[in-house]
């Protein structure tokens, strides 16, 4: 296992291109599922979750080739219907082949995805949404097999405790555009990895409409064809990239970007003091002085995005003054704040809540990344530190960032991999 080494304290100045979405890609590519044509999908970023997605799609029977940022998929064989625990319990995006594997088949057998350092995740509305269509469940020694003679559309309703479930929109949505009918979605997720979801399915024949909104209209097709798309930028990347700029009082290009996308962030880095230059699909953010500390409260989109919350932490570690973060997503998702106070930060954890006091300076320290945007936010603060910082199991980094450490070396960071 390899460890990211970072030493501190340097001001990160240049461009930087922006890849494309991890959780619009993988939902993407299930939808290939859907069809026999050969499909083709641009601005893949070469992941370790995309890879796992390739390994899954093959499984199931597609060939698949990724290259240079393309994907193309093709038939091989006849459609399995089984997605292995081996495969799905390394990453929970993989539960989005139960819809279009359903949708196409009437039969799936799914690995549940199991637990989750993020905190308790569970299924219930991807499966509430599946059987309103007409599926038959039934859950058996890990996984879920569901089956139907018909899917119906129908009105469903996929509010959950905690607001509405993206994948579970993805995943209803992707087996209801071949049932027969009309099915609405109420309370959908509005994030723009839904949207692209269903713009790609829209290409590959789908009627689907609502998408962007909390109302998911889908009038039933007999059949999907093939289709090419190109992915959207990952926002969590390009919001990373601009608090990158801040801690490390840089200045930085960051190019390739839907500033649409970043609303709830931008808004609360203004309300921060920041001054963003703002271009048609580029944001230049450069320090030009001290930040006011902001409370954020993470809520669906168009909220603050919970992907975002434990990077705004490490910022406001270094910000003077105090700050509330509030976890309304995913309420124990804060296995970062014990490893940012090793590096002297004043963080302190109170239920869904951490108040985070800031200080001038952290100090590098060896810590230990838990989950991929914790990792982040572990990176940041070890650019912003005095010292060395190392970070270990980064694989975690490496399910969601492209290329990070290339990127943020052209930005000038002093950073390497050692082996554990
Ligand atoms: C997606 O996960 C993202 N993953 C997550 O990104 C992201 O944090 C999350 O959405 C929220 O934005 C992908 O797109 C691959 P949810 P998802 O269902 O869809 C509860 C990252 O770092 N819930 O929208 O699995 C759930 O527990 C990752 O890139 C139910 O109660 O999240 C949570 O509290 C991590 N029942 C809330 O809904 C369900 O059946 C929202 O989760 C499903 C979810």
């Amino acid at each position: 296992m390899d460890k990211l080494i970072i030493e501190g304290g340097v001001k990160l100045k240049g461009e930087v291109i922006i890849s494309g979405a991890k959780n619009s890609v993988l939902p993407i590519m299930a939808a290939t599922l859907l069809t026999d044509d050969a499909c083709l999908i641009k601005g893949v970023p070469e992941l370790r979750d995309t890879n796992t997605m390739v390994k899954i799609l093959r499984s199931l029977g597609k060939g698949v080739e990724f290259n240079k940022g393309m994907v193309t998929v093709a038939t091989l064989k006849n459609t399995n219907y089984v997605a292995d625990y081996k495969l799905v319990s390394t990453m929970r995006a993989s539960f989005c082949v139960l819809g279009p594997l359903l949708g196409k088949l009437k039969k799936a057998k799914v690995s549940l995805p199991g637990g989750c350092i993020i905190g308790v995740r569970p299924v219930d509305l991807h499966l509430k949404g599946i059987k309103a269509l007409g599926a038959e469940i039934s859950i058996d020694s890990g996984y879920v097999l569901a089956k139907a003679k018909k899917l119906k559309g129908t009105h469903i309703y996929l509010g959950g405790v905690y607001g509405s479930s993206v994948l579970a929109t993805d995943n209803v949505m992707m087996a209801a555009v071949l049932a027969s009918g009309k099915t609405i979605i109420e309370a959908a997720a509005c994030e723009p990895e839904v949207v692209d979801l269903a713009e790609f399915l829209n290409k590959m024949g789908a009627k689907i409409s609502g998408h962007g909104t909390p109302t998911i209209e889908i009038e039933g097709v007999k059949h999907l064809h093939g289709a090419t798309h190109t992915i959207i930028p990952d926002r969590i990347e390009a919001g990373t990239m601009i608090l990158t700029a801040l801690i490390t009082k840089g200045d930085i290009i960051i190019k390739n970007v839907l500033l649409r996308h970043l609303g709830a962030l931008i808004d609360k880095l203004e309300e921060a003091g920041v001054n963003i230059i703002k271009t048609d699909n580029s944001i230049h953010v450069s320090y030009k002085r001290p930040l006011k500390a902001v409370n954020i409260t993470t809520l669906p989109y168009p909220g603050f995005p919970t992907d975002m919350q434990a990077q705004m932490m490490s910022l406001m570690c270094v910000t003077p003054g105090i700050t509330i973060v509030t976890e309304k997503i995913y309420p124990d998702r804060f296995m970062h704040v014990a490893e940012l106070n090793r590096m002297g930060a004043h963080i302190q954890r109170e239920g869904p809540h951490a108040i985070v006091e800031g200080i001038e300076k952290l100090s590098g320290a060896p810590v230990m990344a838990s989950d991929l945007r914790a990792s982040a936010s572990l990176a940041l603060a070890g650019l912003a530190a005095s010292g060395k910082t190392s970070i270990s199991r980064i694989y975690h980094l490496e399910r969601g960032y492209e290329n990070i450490e290339s990127k943020l070396e052209k930005l000038g960071a002093k950073i390497w991999r050692e082996k554990e």
